[in-house]
């Protein structure tokens, strides 16, 4: 039998005195980090994960201080392949439940395929891919038994593009990532548990820097391209709270995402490989 899904709102429900707990993965930086304000501005306590515990700990601290929340600090490498079932051990012996569930954390390389560490491509399919599925399956059945429960999972805009050289690997990373959610969307509708997929464009965060590539990017694309993490935060909370499948912040990225769609196959690829040519990748 199909459980009740709840008939509140969470700000109803955090109203009500329900309280209710975010999960954000890669939240000591970017998008993780401006999501965990907007999850904390509408009164979520949250669960904090990354590897580096300082900038979460400072974090924490300041959103609880705003917002007087609670907030916990789990620090844990995503990376690892007992990650995800660690994280959800170390949660539930703080008696922590989780009601939304946010897979934000993740990398790129850009050094093309075969100059890249055979152990940052494994991490980039760990860190993207294995631990939103492992942690989607460990946290969705609760989810599911208490009629609530929310996923968001941060894809990105090249999930929707044709594919680019260089950067290999992370475009069908989150291609999987978008297909995976739009059936999960499909599998739990009716269940009280949303899922959406956040496909962003290019953010202003520390991604560009972390895969080096800063100054191309800041060179090849006008300001008018770049969005802030909080604005892409915003809408993917608007989002998965409208039970939408999947959503582009932007009316440009959203054109961006449909124009190859219209075009043959072969010469969208052509394009977006110049594109990679363009930024001395490939
Ligand atoms: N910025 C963009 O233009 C853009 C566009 C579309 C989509 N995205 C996606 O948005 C998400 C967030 O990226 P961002 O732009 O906010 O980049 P960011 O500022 O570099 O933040 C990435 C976050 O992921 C965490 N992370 C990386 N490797 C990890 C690991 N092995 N284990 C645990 N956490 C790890 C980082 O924390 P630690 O280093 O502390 O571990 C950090 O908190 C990513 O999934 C990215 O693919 C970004």
């Amino acid at each position: 039998m199909r459980p009740t899904p709840a008939a509140l709102s969470p700000p109803e429900m955090i109203d009500a005195g329900r309280g209710l707990t975010a999960l954000i993965t890669g939240a000591s930086a970017g998008i993780g980090a401006a999501l965990a304000r907007t999850y904390a501005e509408k009164g979520w306590d949250l669960v904090l994960t990354a590897r580096r515990a300082g900038p979460l700990e400072a974090l924490a601290q300041t959103l609880r201080r705003d917002h007087g929340i609670e907030v916990s600090v789990i620090p844990a490498d995503l990376a690892e392949p007992d990650a995800s079932a660690g994280l959800v051990e170390a949660m539930a012996a703080q008696g922590l439940t989780i009601d939304a569930l946010v897979n934000n954390a993740g990398f790129s390389r850009t050094t093309g395929f075969l100059a890249t560490d055979p152990a940052d491509h494994a991490a980039m399919v760990r860190v993207m891919l294995s631990a939103p599925i492992e942690l989607s399956r460990l946290l969705i059945p609760g989810m599911v038994e208490r009629g609530f429960g929310r996923v968001l999972n941060v894809a990105s805009l090249a999930g929707l593009m044709p594919a680019t050289g260089g950067d290999t690997l992370y475009g069908p990373i989150k291609g999987f990532l978008i297909k995976a959610s739009a059936g999960l969307h499909l599998e739990l509708q009716g269940m009280g548990v949303h899922v959406t997929a956040l496909c962003p464009g290019y953010t202003l965060t520390e991604f560009h820097d972390v895969n080096g590539s800063r100054d191309q990017v800041s060179s090849a694309y006008p300001a008018w391209m770049w969005q802030t993490a909080d604005h892409v935060a915003r809408v993917g909370y608007a989002a998965v709270e409208a039970n939408r499948a999947r959503v582009v912040p932007g009316w440009r990225n959203t054109l961006l995402a449909a124009i190859p769609k219209l075009l043959p196959d072969a010469v969208a690829l052509k394009i977006i490989g110049g594109h990679a040519r363009r930024l001395k990748r490939i």
